[in-house]
């Protein structure tokens, strides 16, 4: 989609009016359409199509009560998506009494509607969407706030096509290919470490998880640096298991095809400095992946096995189902050694516990750090990208004690595991200050109107972006 601003309506073309609930301008819709509607409240993502006396189409959006207002890019994303075949090729938006946030809320519904999950469909040239052309009527300047919005809906759109996209094409290899790309378009560095590299220089957990796939494990490192002369203000680590089988501790067949998305954590990560990238944020910011497929092999690693991971400590392998935990162990210790962030913050699809906890409503937040808890907790209401905190209490290290090694990657006890594998990861953060860990296990990959079976939801770029964005503004 194209945007541009307007002076005047034009009642020949197609037009987007949104309310606000029990606020709805009845004499100007009839002024407009002829109709005298009794029915239309403005409720939270309600619409009502009617023509103009000039023929043009009305679509009549409601916004819902205030607080609606974090979530209202899905109103405009489910009107564009349920009318836009019967869109013209130019439409109006009528912004002057739209806040900043609702336009920019409205833009980026428009353009999340445009994200095509049947890209695979050989049928898929058929479904190319006809160019449209948005004027927005604004009564000031616009043009920052519209062309951000698109840029997060293109960088959402582009990563939930990543994690839609199956594993026999989405192999580690295939995400630093992906990140290399990004980082040359995009303007950031991009390093990746491929196996034999790994396994010189010490990543025996990801190299571990990763031996039983014949597409072998990758780290991928981007870094985009605003100021050369500045420390790293943040990290940001990601789980990018691209298939998770279980490993030799199999899982049940049943849904075991949505394992696709347990590189939802890593989909956050790259299209979090992705974006960053792209708004050019006054930040330094480095990006971490490790990316890894979890299969079932002669060459697996197995239970029992202990591994030496990249921080010098040994890991008993209590499950190998457990191996998000083991890849971001390295991870997070490679990160910490290399570029010494002041805020480390890392996401994956960790457990299916934190999913039974705070089902599909919240990512579970894991941090000491009571500012981080805070912001979290403020900016993911905000936006519509909710968490929610738990605990890293004391008594909770006494699950991962190894009688032969230095720790051990399940307690074996079907209780509390979002928080055991919390602690495990803290175990490799060096007590880091200003640490959080994200457990979006129900968050990246979900139900919605748009799909009949689940997709990707692009959860945590948004959050990490506005988290960014709280960081430089302070
Ligand atoms: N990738 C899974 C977690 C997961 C479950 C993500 C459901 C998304 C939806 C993770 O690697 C895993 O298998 N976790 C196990 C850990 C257990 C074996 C200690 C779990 O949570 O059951
Ligand atoms: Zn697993
Ligand atoms: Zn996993």
């Amino acid at each position: 989609m194209t945007y541009n601003t307007i002076e005047s309506i034009d009642p020949h073309q197609d037009l987007i009016l949104a309310f606000e609930q029990n606020q709805v301008d009845f004499d100007r819709i009839a002024d407009l359409t002829g109709v005298k509607l009794k029915s239309f409240e403005g409720a939270f993502g309600e619409y009502e199509i009617l023509y103009s006396r000039d023929g043009g189409q009305v679509f009549l959006l409601g916004l819902g009560h205030a607080s609606d207002e974090p979530r209202r890019h899905e109103a405009f994303r489910k009107l564009a998506f349920q009318t836009r075949k019967r869109w013209s090729s130019a439409l109006q938006l009528d912004a002057r009494a739209m806040s900043d946030r609702l336009i920019s809320n409205a833009i980026l519904g428009l353009e999340l509607a445009s994200y095509q999950i049947g890209f695979l469909k050989s049928t898929a040239d058929d479904q190319e969407r006809n160019a449209v052309t948005v004027g927005i009527m604004a009564d000031r300047e616009v043009s920052s706030i519209v062309q951000e919005a698109q840029q997060t809906a293109t960088s959402i759109n582009r990563v939930k096509n990543l994690v839609d996209s199956p594993s026999n094409v989405k192999t580690p290899s295939f995400l630093a290919d992906w990140s290399r790309e990004s980082a040359a378009d995009y303007g950031y560095r991009c390093e990746v470490l491929e196996e034999e590299e790994l396994e010189r220089r010490g990543f025996g957990a990801i190299v571990a998880v990763g031996k039983g796939s014949i597409h072998p494990p990758r780290l991928i490192i981007n870094q985009y640096i605003h100021d050369e002369g500045s420390p790293v203000a943040l990290a940001l680590v990601g789980k990018g298991i691209t298939f998770d089988s279980g490993g030799i501790s199999i899982k049940p067949s049943q849904n075991m095809h949505y394992m696709k998305s347990d590189m939802g954590g890593a989909a956050a990560v790259l299209g979090a400095v992705e974006l960053a990238a792209r708004l050019k944020l006054p930040i330094n910011l480095v990006g971490v992946v490790a990316a890894a497929e979890n299969a079932v092999d002669a060459k697996s690693f197995r239970p029992g096995d202990v591994i030496t991971s990249y921080s010098g400590k040994t890991i008993e392998v209590i499950d190998t189902d457990a191996e998000g935990r083991l890849v971001l162990a390295d991870a997070i210790a490679y990160t910490l050694e290399a570029f010494k962030p002041e805020y480390l913050i890392d996401l994956a699809t960790l457990t299916g516990s934190v999913v039974r906890t705070l089902g599909y409503s919240a990512a579970g937040l894991f941090t000491e750090n009571q500012e981080m808890a805070d912001g979290f907790s403020r900016i993911g209401e905000d936006i519509h990208e909710r968490v929610w905190r738990l605990p890293l209490y004391k008594e909770f290290e006494e699950d991962l004690h190894s009688d032969i090694a230095d720790l051990r990657n399940f307690s074996n006890q079907p209780i509390a595991g979002a928080i055991n594998a919390a602690k495990f990861l803290e175990a490799f953060t060096e007590a880091h200050p200003k640490w959080a860990h994200l457990d979006i296990a129900g968050m990246a990959f979900g139900s919605s109107e748009y799909a009949k079976m689940k997709s990707a939801s692009g959860f945590g770029i948004r959050l990490l972006v506005a988290f960014m964005k709280s960081l430089t503004s302070k």
